[in-house]
């Protein structure tokens, strides 16, 4: 799977992110998002599929997290159906009991003269932070761990609003980058008509984080997000709430496998009061209003069956059914060959450039860059009703710490569970 040397990368070696393939391994080097803390109850196990590769996941009854190889070393059942005892796993098949926090082996019932010694299991550093479950999948020491005091320390409420989008990754990064879509998929959102998009009023430029995005209005007011290298942005989304206007977010495009990935969503709602309680009860009724899998009704608008203007907003997540009919309409893992961009792609010429440089580097062998994230790195977007426009990050505070909720459809729920533990499609 591994280009050829010589051989220029081009944006096809991004794609594919299973074990042993270029991209899989450069995105094993930073910490990823791959669970949310509250899918993973204490004592409970999961199995996880994330990278193309099989995991076991657990949690010890006092709360912590673990990631281990999904096997058991000695006749390779699943780890996750076995069990846990205290900060350790016991296999369903013979009842050897591994440790969570090193992977050694503890007990071998079965071996009057036990080799535990000569077992190890692999293990992989977990950490929770922001109601979300990462990990650091790749060789020898993580990096440092990356905060984002911005989303930990305001007084409000911190939703997690993931999703399950069923085609390559790379599809919804390059999306991200890509202004002048939002006036067409997204046309019917009251924040969608402000001429965002048009190409020569878009600009992308390295930053030391990523690439920074903005497009800058006739009037001069500018909506700026900003990429982070290699699957992160920190933009302020379309509005879905009265009280809230523009949300502040932070999303990690975690590919499950190549088909298909989880967009790990934070948004960021600096309500208190009222306004919060209001805000609290909405997206509470809207978690089992929400009944129509966007997924489903996406396959029926590909298919000619059904037109998007008869959805039933709902029922359904119009935002993210209109974003998958155009990614998943391109092909499950697009076939960019065919391509014709314009100066509109300036976003996603300057991704595939970074991309490719860093993927050239980790496949000569060469230093890569090590990406930081500084205070100017911020996004920024005009008032809604034309007041001022919001920095990011603003009403940050040494003292307060924000609540996690999860706003997440329980339908959303169980889809993006089914695909984290490597069953084959949602229904
Ligand atoms: S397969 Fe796990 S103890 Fe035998
Ligand atoms: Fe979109």
């Amino acid at each position: 799977m591994t280009p050829m040397a010589n051989a220029p990368i081009r944006v096809e070696d991004c794609l594919h992110t299973g074990p042993g393939t270029l991209a899989g391994q450069y995105l094993r080097r930073f910490w990823q998002p791959v669970f949310h803390g509250v899918d993973l109850a204490p004592g409970r196990t999961s199995p996880l599929r994330v990278f193309g590769q099989d995991y076991c996941l657990f949690r010890s009854e006092a709360g912590t997290a673990y990631l281990l190889d999904p096997r058991c070393p000695h006749r390779l059942t699943l780890l996750s159906a076995g069990w846990v005892e205290g900060e350790a796993l016991r296999c369903f098949y013979h009842g050897w009991k591994f440790n969570g926090a090193d992977g050694a082996c503890l007990e071998q019932p079965p071996e009057e003269d036990s080799f535990c010694h000569k077992v190890q299991l692999r293990r992989y550093p977990v950490r929770e932070y922001l109601g979300l479950i990462f990990a650091y999948l790749g060789e020898g020491e993580p990096p440092p761990f990356p905060l984002y005091p911005e989303f930990e320390r305001f007084e409000g409420l911190l939703e997690i609003d993931s999703y399950l989008r069923e085609c390559n990754y790379f599809q919804n990064l390059e999306n991200a980058l890509d202004m002048s879509h939002v006036g067409f998929v997204h046309g019917d959102n009251r924040a969608a008509f402000n001429g965002i998009g048009l190409g020569r009023r878009l600009a992308a430029e390295e930053s030391a984080w990523g690439v920074t995005y903005s497009f800058t209005r006739a009037d001069g007011a500018r909506r700026v997000q900003q990429f982070g290298m290699p699957n992160i942005f920190y933009m302020n989304a379309l509005p879905t709430d009265p009280d809230i206007g523009w949300q502040e977010s932070l999303f990690w495009w975690v590919p499950v496998d190549d088909l298909r990935h989880i967009q790990f969503s934070l948004h960021r709602v600096p309500a208190t009061g009222e306004a919060r309680a209001r805000i609290h009860a909405r997206r509470t009724r809207r978690r089992t209003e929400m009944d129509q899998a966007h997924q489903d009704m996406a396959e029926e608008v590909l298919a000619g069956r059904l037109r998007i203007a008869e959805v039933d907003g709902s029922r359904c997540d119009m935002v993210r059914l209109q974003d998958d009919v155009a990614q998943l309409g391109q092909g499950r893992i697009a076939d960019r060959s065919g391509e014709r961009l314009g100066r509109g792609d300036v976003g996603v010429i300057a991704i595939r450039k970074l991309w490719t440089r860093e993927l050239t580097a980790l496949r000569d062998g060469r230093e890569t860059l090590h990406w930081q994230r500084g205070p100017e790195i911020v996004p920024a977007v005009w008032g809604l009703e034309g007041g001022a426009g919001r920095a990011g990050g603003e009403g940050t505070s040494e003292q307060a710490r924000a609540d996690i909720e999860d706003v997440r459809p329980f339908l959303a729920i169980d889809y993006q569970l089914r695909a984290l533990r490597g069953e084959a499609r949602a229904r």
